[in-house]
């Protein structure tokens, strides 16, 4: 057999679905009509759309015969127990408790144990997880090691959180001060970095030791996974199912937003052990979701998950979709743009402030390679800086977060190599006429997760 060059799909194509190039004045018309946000752009005005991986892969067959056989009974439909059979066979925690994505599986969480003045460890929060502790008057506490915030270190788990400053924050804060700790895997606001096995295992035994609930955002875990095989010593041998157990074995639960590692387009989950918790959490679930047994999903929705989370843990599966990311980021680099290093599992970061160097932190870099980007080749990304992480600080002025970066998510075997290569020559022609590029000022905002929905204009 000839060696395999690069990435090569371990899958052919069955169902298509078109897309078009955008000509250049209606490009114009929908940033005009966005308020220059591209999250305010129908998607039918993108060409190639790498906001998000989230919610945007494509099923398998296996995955889309698994819809006809979806269980719509309202209670104990049997495929709630297919997902339950598979969540645990992965996760290993007593209780699955299905929602409609993984934000809802965070409220249903922080609802339970998140009370006003708590603070909650991560590694770094995620948007939604941020905001669902805010919102309860909780503190959202990144404690990522200081590697995760220097994009120039090239080293195998940036995504590791600092032990030493948990175990100083533990001690300063008090343990009831601290209903629960998290780590994000990948750590997707901190460039889609791994955890390691090591980091994970010290962290679930510091919060044991302290009888603080320890809980994975496992939206990713298989990439994660993927990357210990790959990366940690001990590890290389091992199939990546048993590597995904092992990380879970450390914690007392996890929330997991399905739309990502369950390779579907809609569904999250709950799981944990702990039963009292669970019994209180399920209450909330049924107030604000449906039954304890489809949780806002219906069946066919339950059943697609389930088939989803066997197929992501596929090795040839995970060895083309990382290596895909990695494509993309060498492409870029070659063509001299600055990226956030390693390469991430789902996306690619750009570092948006050294690619504009001439726009300031005030006039969002990030959020204006966005709308460039847009503008130039229809390409959707989506900003993780100023707009998305910006609050304002004691003084009244904006405090911006450390990186300011924008993310080329790449969707679960949706795109081509020649896509890939159209984004990368975008980008890198974008780059040598940057001087062009203006920053942006924002007009209107919302008080959380303002970047979903505020208008700004250009400079
Ligand atoms: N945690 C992480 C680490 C995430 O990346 C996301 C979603 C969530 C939680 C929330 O899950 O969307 O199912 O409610 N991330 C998407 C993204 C939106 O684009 O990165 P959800």
């Amino acid at each position: 057999m000839p060696e395999i060059k690069g990435p090569i799909e371990p899958f052919r194509i069955k169902v298509v679905e078109p897309i078009r190039s955008i000509p250049q004045p209606d490009r114009e018309i929908a940033l005009q009509q966005s308020g220059f946000n591209i999250f305010n752009i129908p998607a039918e005005k993108v060409f190639i759309d790498l906001l998000t991986d989230s919610g945007t892969s494509a099923m398998s067959d296996g995955q889309w015969a698994g819809l006809v056989m979806g269980d719509e009974s309202y209670a104990g439909a049997k495929s709630f127990f297919r997902l339950e059979e598979v969540v645990r066979s992965i996760f290993g925690f007593t209780h699955v408790i299905p929602t409609h994505q993984g934000r809802a599986a965070e409220r249903l969480l922080f609802d339970a144990l998140v009370k006003p003045g708590d603070y909650v460890p991560n590694n770094i929060h995620f948007d939604t997880t941020r905001a669902n502790v805010e919102v309860r008057g909780g503190h959202a506490v990144d404690l990522a090691n200081d590697a995760a915030y220097q994009p120039d270190r090239d080293l195998p788990f940036k995504g590791d959180m600092d032990v030493a400053k948990l175990k100083s924050f533990i001690k300063a804060k008090g343990r009831k001060k601290i209903p629960l700790v998290m780590i994000t895997v990948t750590n997707n606001s901190g460039g889609g970095q791994p955890v390691s096995l090591k980091n994970i295992k010290d962290v679930g035994q510091l919060c044991a030791h302290h009888e603080i609930p320890f809980f994975f955002d496992a939206c990713r875990f298989a990439e994660n996974a993927w990357f210990i095989k790959k990366r940690e010593k001990g590890y290389e041998k091992k199939p990546v199912l048993e590597i995904a157990q092992e990380m879970f074995s450390y914690a007392d639960g996890a929330t997991m937003s399905a739309k990502k590692d369950g390779l579907a387009n809609i569904g999250g989950f709950l799981t944990l052990d702990d039963d009292s918790l669970a019994e209180k959490i399920k209450t909330g679930l049924v107030i604000g979701e449906g039954f304890p047994t489809y949780g806002g999903l219906a069946g066919r929705d339950l059943e697609a998950v389930a088939r989803g989370l066997r197929e992501v843990l596929d090795e040839d599966y995970l060895e083309y979709r990382t290596s895909q990311v990695a494509y993309l980021a060498g492409l870029l680099e070659s063509g001299g743009v600055p990226l956030f290093k390693p390469t991430g599992g789902h996306a690619v970061y750009i570092l948006a402030d050294r690619f504009l160097p001439h726009i300031p932190r005030h006039q969002y870099p990030g959020w204006a390679l966005t709308v460039a980007l847009y503008r130039e080749a229809g390409v959707r990304a989506v900003e993780i800086g100023g707009v998305m992480f910006g609050r304002k600080g004691k003084s009244g002025r904006e405090v911006y977060p450390e990186l300011e970066m924008v993310r080329l998510a790449v969707p679960r075997r949706v795109y081509t190599a020649s896509h890939l290569r159209y984004v990368a020559d975008a980008l890198i022609d974008l780059y040598k006429n940057r001087g062009k590029v203006r920053g942006v000022r924002i007009i209107r905002e919302s008080p959380y997760l303002r970047h979903f929905t505020a208008r700004l204009e250009e400079i």
